[in-house]
């Protein structure tokens, strides 16, 4: 007999670039992780290739193709289309990796889980929430000009970047920075801590809510 372990199922939501889906895709596969699928809003978004490079799934949602024909808005249409493919694969979780759409209320409910008392959607988000919520929350952190910034995992919900956090972790910015330099060693702490967070929901997903580190 074998001995079967349940785990989570996850699916991965980006829009553009696809360093975060990409680095989350390889620890995956170095730790037996499984990863069902990428989703994505953008048809020409450099994710959908990185995807091929590891023979995963990448969905594409494009937005600008959704009608209201059969819904009463784009975004509902584009939402529901999305829930129709994560039900289809019967998803538990979802990482957003860079999906610059706010998710409506509705959207994030269906991910309610009673145990939990969360949403099991969780996003990465490019400083050190509370400060810069929203958009071009980089740049703004950039030219705030600050001795330090960082980079913060949460929980989503209804409101924009204010969800539960789950972990944060702060690096300087030096004052010879320029933006490209500040960029790339924040992109190196989300690259370290996604991970770690992957881990956690895998293995004890309560964590998350109490406190990884
Ligand atoms: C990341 O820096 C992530 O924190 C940010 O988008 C970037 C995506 O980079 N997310 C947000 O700003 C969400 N509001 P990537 O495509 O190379 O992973």
């Amino acid at each position: 007999m074998t001995l079967e372990i349940k785990r989570p199922t996850i699916a991965l939501m980006a829009s553009g670039n696809g360093s975060n889906v990409e680095n989350l895709l390889a620890y995956a596969q170095k730790n037996n992780i499984t990863i069902t699928l990428v989703i994505t809003d953008n048809p020409t978004a450099f994710v959908i290739e990185r995807c091929r490079k590891f023979a995963i799934p990448c969905e594409i949602v494009d937005y600008n193709k959704m009608t209201t024909k059969d819904f009463p808005t784009k975004k509902i249409a584009h939402e529901q289309t999305i829930l129709k493919i994560l039900k289809g694969h019967k998803i538990q979780w979802i990482l957003l990796a860079g999906y610059m759409r706010i998710l409506s209320d509705d959207f994030i409910k269906a991910f309610y889980d009673e145990g939990l008392k969360s949403n099991r959607i969780i996003n990465i988000h490019p400083s050190l929430l509370p400060a810069f919520p929203g958009k071009d929350s980089l740049k703004m952190a950039f030219d705030a000009n600050c001795s330090f910034s960082g980079v913060t995992i949460h929980f989503v919900d209804a409101g924009i970047d204010t969800g539960p956090i789950i972990m944060q972790r702060s690096y300087p910015r030096y004052k010879n920075d320029d933006f490209e330099s500040f960029k790339t060693r924040g992109q190196k702490i989300e690259h370290e801590i996604y991970p770690i967070v992957l881990h956690s929901l895998i293995h004890n997903p309560k964590l998350l809510k109490e406190g990884i580190e």
